[in-house]
């Protein structure tokens, strides 16, 4: 039997019928048992204060150890004003910090952005993996998975598309994959 994983996801979305929650949730379907998923909840972490970082915090000691105890973290995420979403960056901004404590150094880290536009995301993705770089984490660098025209994939709420569940279960193996590696 392989030897569990647990995989930290993050969702950039706190819309409740986010497209990305839906492709997250068909990703996470495709994993092996073996890969436990854990959410980090984002929504109601409250804005970073460095101030904050001499105070205990619990939602931000709850992330913290969630993304610390992660063997790897999956990041689904829509754009927001060609950028990564306000809330995503709030928790990567708390996981990184107090200073010498990041949660993100080393850590493996899987992006999948999803748009219903042309381009899929790619720039608020693009922006996460230079995010990331800095905080040396280590990116997934292939397949890059940027979902364009994303709703044309989905009916009630299910990734319908046959040829976008192809593509993303080769990324769920993927994952698997590099998370092992
Ligand atoms: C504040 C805001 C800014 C947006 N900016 C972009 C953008 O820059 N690029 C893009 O492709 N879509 C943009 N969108 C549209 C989102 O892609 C769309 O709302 C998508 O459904 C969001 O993903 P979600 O369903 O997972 O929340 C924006 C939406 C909002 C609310």
């Amino acid at each position: 039997m392989s030897q569990t994983i647990n995989l930290a996801l993050i969702i950039g979305s706190l819309r409740k019928a986010s497209i990305n929650r839906v492709f997250a949730e068909y990703i996470t379907s495709q994993l092996p048992e073996h890969v436990k998923i854990e959410e980090v909840a984002i929504a109601d972490l409250p804005l970073y204060n460095q101030d904050y970082d001499n105070q205990t915090i619990e939602s931000y000691d709850q992330v913290r150890k969630q993304i610390k105890q992660a063997d790897a973290v999956l990041i689904v995420t829509p754009e927001h004003n060609r950028t990564l979403p306000a809330a995503l960056k709030n928790v990567i901004d708390i996981a990184s910090r107090p200073h010498g404590e990041s949660a993100w150094a080393n850590k493996k880290v899987a992006l999948v952005t999803a748009s219903p536009g042309s381009y899929g995301a790619r720039d608020s993705g693009l922006d996460v993996r230079k995010v990331m770089q800095s905080l040396a984490s280590q990116v997934m660098i292939a397949p890059e998975i940027y979902l364009s025209r994303a709703t044309e994939s989905l009916d009630d709420g299910q990734v319908s598309s046959e040829r976008t569940q192809k593509y993303l279960n080769k990324f769920a193996n993927e994952l698997v994959d590099f998370i092992g590696e």
